[in-house]
This record gives C-alpha cells, sequence and structure tokens, in this order.
C-alpha cells in the first residue's frame, strides 16, 4: 500500500497523507498529475491498493474491490429512529442505558459503535475495537471529522473512543467488571449478502469465528451483559452459550449472556 493525497492538496493534507504513512511504515508518494490507476502501475508497493488523503476523508483504492471509506450508513437512520422515540434492536438487545460503558469488540466501520455511542449519551462511553490496522485508521478519521446534518450524532461520534487491537487481547488485559455492555460483531459464518454496506470492508477484516476463550473474558470484564450479533442459522449462539432474543423474521439474531443470571 501507498499513501497519497487528492490533486493539488495544500499542505496540511500533505502532512496528514505523510503522517499515516508513517504511521503504516509504507511510502508516501507524491500525487503530482498522476492518476490513480497510473500510481498503481508506477509504484510496486502500491499493487495491493492506494489510500488517498483529501478534504472529504481517507479512500482507500484497490483492485476489484469498491472503495473503501467512512460513512455512517445505517446508523444514521437508525438513530432518526430513537430521535423520534423508536426502538433499535441492537440497543435492546444490549439494554443500552444512558450512561453505560460498552466496549465494541468487532468495530468494523463504526455503524454499531455510532448508535451505541448516542444511546449511552455523553455520560456513557463506547470504546471501539477493529484488528484491521486500515479499518481502524479510516474509522478512527472519519469519526473524528465526518459531519452529518444533525449536531448530536457529530458529538455521538467524536465520543468514541477507537483502538487498533486483537479483542482477545485487550479483553485479557481488562480488570473484572470494569465496563457494562461487550458487543460481538464478527464476520457471519453465513454470510447475508444483502450486506452490501459490509462489502469495501470485506477484503480487510479480520474473519474468525468468535472464541470460547473470547467470551469467558466478557463474561469477565462485564458487568451487565454480553451482546452476539449472528445469523440465526449459525449455530454460534449454542455453540457459545448465548441466549437468542430476537430475530423477527429477518437473517439476523442477537443473542446475549446476562451477567446477573451468570452469577447468581
Ligand atoms: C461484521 S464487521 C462489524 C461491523 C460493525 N458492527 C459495524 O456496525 O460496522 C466485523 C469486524 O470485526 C473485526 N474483527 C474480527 N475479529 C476481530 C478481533 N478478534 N478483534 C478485533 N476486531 C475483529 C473485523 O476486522 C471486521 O471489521
Amino acid at each position: 500500500m501507498i499513501v497519497t493525497t487528492t490533486e493539488r492538496p495544500d499542505g496540511r493534507l500533505v502532512a496528514r497523507a505523510r503522517r499515516l504513512a508513517a504511521e503504516f511504515s509504507c511510502r508516501y508518494a507524491e500525487r503530482r498529475r498522476d492518476t490513480l490507476a497510473g500510481m498503481r502501475r508506477k509504484y510496486a508497493d502500491a499493487a495491493d491498493g492506494v489510500l488517498v488523503v483529501g478534504n472529504e476523508g481517507l479512500r482507500f483504492v484497490a483492485d476489484g474491490a469498491p472503495p473503501l471509506f467512512y460513512h455512517p450508513s445505517m446508523a444514521l437512520i437508525r438513530i432518526k429512529r430513537l430521535r423520534e422515540g423508536g426502538g433499535d434492536a441492537l440497543v435492546e438487545a444490549a439494554g443500552a442505558k444512558e450512561g453505560d460503558r460498552v466496549l465494541d469488540c468487532t468495530a468494523g466501520l463504526g455503524s454499531d459503535s455510532l448508535v451505541l455511542s448516542y444511546a449511552v449519551g455523553e455520560r456513557g462511553r463506547v470504546t471501539a475495537l477493529e484488528a484491521s490496522p486500515l479499518l481502524h485508521a479510516i474509522v478512527r478519521e472519519g469519526l473524528s471529522e465526518y459531519e452529518t446534518e444533525l449536531p448530536d450524532v457529530n458529538v455521538a461520534m467524536r465520543r468514541i473512543e477507537t483502538v487498533c487491537a486483537d479483542h482477545f487481547s485487550y479483553l485479557s488485559a481488562l480488570p473484572d467488571n470494569s465496563v457494562d455492555i461487550v458487543y460481538f460483531d464478527p464476520m457471519f459464518t453465513i454470510p447475508v449478502l444483502s450486506s452490501s454496506s459490509l462489502e469495501p470492508l470485506r477484503a480487510h477484516a479480520k474473519d474468525e469465528p468468535l472464541t470460547e476463550e473470547a467470551v469467558r473474558e466478557a463474561r469477565r470484564a462485564a458487568r451487565k451483559r454480553v451482546v452476539l450479533k449472528e445469523h440465526r442459522g449459525s449455530g454460534q449462539f449454542e455453540r457459545l452459550g448465548f441466549r437468542r432474543v430476537r430475530h423477527s423474521g429477518s437473517a439476523v439474531a442477537y443473542g446475549v449472556i446476562d451477567i446477573h443470571d451468570d452469577n447468581d
């Protein structure tokens, strides 16, 4: 991968692109008048993709895959529904309340983190873990600068703490009962074909089944609940000891482990 800018960048964009190249220990290439396709031919280390830094944020471009960039996508619609007094399947499954501390163990493009951040409000906190350094950087930068027309959504984005980490290592280092909710949304063992918002991240996502060890650490770290989103037919809820709470006809289901039940 190489890092470059959009055409005719100002000094701020160049500095940002250089900083990201240093973060990824890869080449910063001046854009000049080159096309992205031209740059991919020119630099051997650009064969697997180019990270482009522009005024609109970061965009990762590679052959044979849709461009990858931050967008709140369905999170905006879900938050608008919450603002109007409606419900959200994840918020309900998690039992997320104002002031809760949430650990999202599979940040992906950060949609669920954003909905949870809105739900737990300014006294709450969401930490979003992502194993892929590229996805982490795109979401970290997006959450820090993307502007919607809704100021409270922008504030909910800025409140999310993003961490590039494997969730098992991160959970193992957490003290007992240190967060309210731990959430897992691993890549489904049975892919949902209609989930087009996940298509651009597929090439970069860590795609391994959730482990019993990670769930054990999550139970230890959570005060209230551990939540898993999975395909309803995957068998993962039964394998990992989650109680199903909802699927309402859709392919997506939620399972929970209630920590109080656990300790009683
Ligand atoms: C299905 S996506 C999550 C989508 C996300 N809930 C959203 O709303 O955009 C799963 C993400 O979890 C990440 N992931 C998988 N295993 C992980 C692990 N062990 N630690 C941290 N992240 C992981 C993948 O790289 C991928 O980006």
